[in-house]
């Protein structure tokens, strides 16, 4: 079952704007849904610049975008690409990596071009990946759809509580939750310190900003979101009142 709606949370403290939302039983559901209003996307929009966050939220989305592709509903190489954002240090050697991650999962079976997408080399110097990453995003105008997961302390990409609000790329010193939570994605504790991301502002610009979230973790603080929180706090409030911004959750998601 889908719902949708513009519904503001009952006992708020203070009026937060509404957001566009839909709620769906399953997360394996949510990710069909949100692979189908991306490929609407990228159908209308031939040409246009399309930022993909990696992290676990998303990825089902990534296999039924490719699977869309191979029945032939969607050319995802119809669009440019760039990466949302990277552990400094890390490789696509590297377990866990966004660049490992979005490789395997969509830019590889999606086969999408190099010269079609720029993400992050976390190898290299994070302040000069900031300087070419805004410099392809500018070539292309700006983003046009970006595909969000947001972390369990609000961030989107890396731009983290209390991190610099800018217009370009960013780097940033990862906060004590995405350090533990890194584990997930690398299997084992590495020491990462700084992330490199494009920015919650250039994110902002975007026409089209799809947030999922899955799952009862993620539900107290995509309730904070809604309530209207302080960016500084929960950068993912950064895109409050954009309207463009549409909020993809499970059921589980949605219960905060
Ligand atoms: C990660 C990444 C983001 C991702 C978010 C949510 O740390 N930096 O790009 O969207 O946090 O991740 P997940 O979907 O695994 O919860």
């Amino acid at each position: 079952m889908v719902g949708e709606g513009k519904g503001a949370l009952a006992g708020e403290p203070h009026a937060a704007p509404a957001i566009r939302t839909t709620v769906v039983d399953h997360a394996p559901f949510l990710a069909t849904v949100v692979a189908d209003a991306a490929a609407a996307w990228i159908r209308q929009h031939p040409g246009g610049l399309v930022c993909l966050a990696a992290g676990d939220t998303p990825l089902p989305v990534y296999e039924r975008l490719v699977a869309l592709q191979a029945a032939g509903r969607v050319d995802l190489r119809s669009v440019f690409y760039v990466g949302l954002d990277e552990w400094v240090g890390l490789g696509y050697e590297d377990r866990g990596s966004c660049l490992q991650v979005m490789t395997d999962a969509f830019y590889g079976p999606a086969g999408i071009p190099a010269e079609r997408r720029r993400v992050f080399d976390g190898l290299a110097d994070p302040h000069a990946e900031c300087a070419a990453v805004d410099r392809w995003i500018a070539d292309h105008g700006r983003i046009g759809f970006t595909l969000l997961g947001i972390g369990l302390n609000g961030h989107i990409g890396f731009n983290e509580p209390g991190a610099p609000d800018q217009d370009g790329c960013v780097v940033v010193d990862l906060d004590d939750t995405t350090k533990a939570v890194s584990v997930k994605y690398f299997g084992t504790a590495r020491p990462v310190r700084q992330g490199v991301s494009v920015s919650a502002r250039a994110l902002a610009k975007a026409d089209t900003v799809l947030l999922m979230a899955s799952g009862a973790k993620k539900a107290p603080i995509v309730a904070r979101l809604r309530a209207g929180a302080d960016p500084a706090e929960v950068p993912a409030a950064r895109l409050l009142g954009h309207p463009g911004l549409h909020l993809f959750l499970d059921r589980e998601a949605d219960a905060g």
